[in-house]
């Protein structure tokens, strides 16, 4: 018989290094890797591009369905044959991501899109809402961390945006995301804080790969 999922849930604010740990943790495990913030990307760059109201949780909801968006191993989004991947990092994506994620119909409609992703061996989701609301019952839950400062310096100097620029709009979005009514960002209260700033990538992957071991999960055997 073969193992139920296993799913580690990776929460944390905005640039805590989701993406390079949970892309690193789950080469080395032999899970999948999915970043949920995806889904909130490319429905917010699809609302824009079709002019739809942002405040309209109806029409976005109906967007939803005209998505129809491939994400690869890599984390890249293919729609229509096209990777769209870097238009979902644009400023203007940024500035609205966090109103289109915050309506409740818009949130309900997504869940059964990422339940949908747990299959066996099981993989590691990154999100803001993956450990409270989407796979409660998750084996691992981690929560990301870092001092924003720390952030908005990374994610400024993957993007070559202005610093302060991005600590504005980095501080707004995360406030955003805490305070919604509908799951907000939060920490599951069995997820283990790993804190990242001063810690090399390589070396928090150690930590969360160690943990999902100590969990139950066996080392992948490489041929
Ligand atoms: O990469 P970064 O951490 O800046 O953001 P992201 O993970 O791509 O998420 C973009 C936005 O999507 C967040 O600021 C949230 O508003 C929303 N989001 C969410 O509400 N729930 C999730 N599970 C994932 C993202």
């Amino acid at each position: 018989m073969s193992s139920p999922p296993f799913v580690i849930a990776l929460d944390g604010p905005a640039a805590s290094g989701k993406s390079t740990v949970g892309l690193g943790v789950a080469q080395r495990l032999g899970l999948r890797y999915f970043d949920t913030g995806l889904l909130y990307r490319a429905l917010t760059w699809l609302a824009l591009q079709r002019d739809v109201d942002l405040s309209d949780a109806a029409a976005l909801v109906q967007l939803i369905d005209a998505l129809a968006i491939d994400v690869d191993a890599l984390g890249q989004v293919w729609r229509e044959r096209h990777d769209i991947t870097p238009l979902l990092q644009r400023p203007e994506v940024d500035l609205s991501v966090s109103t289109v994620a915050a309506h409740p119909m818009v949130r309900q409609q997504l869940v059964p899109v990422q339940r949908a992703l747990v299959r066996p061996p099981g993989l590691v989701m990154a999100g803001r809402d993956i450990g409270t609301v989407i796979v409660p019952d998750a084996p691992l839950k981690v929560w990301l961390s870092a001092s924003t400062e720390e952030r908005a310096r990374r994610r400024a100097q993957q993007t070559g945006e202005n610093f302060d620029e991005v600590l504005d709009g980095m501080r707004r979005r995360d406030h955003q995301d805490a305070s919604r009514e509908a799951s907000p960002m939060a920490r599951a209260s069995a997820a283990i804080e790993v804190e990242t700033d001063d810690v090399a990538p390589e070396q928090v992957i150690a930590r969360i790969v160690e943990l999902a071991h100590q969990r139950g999960l066996r080392p992948v055997e490489r041929a």
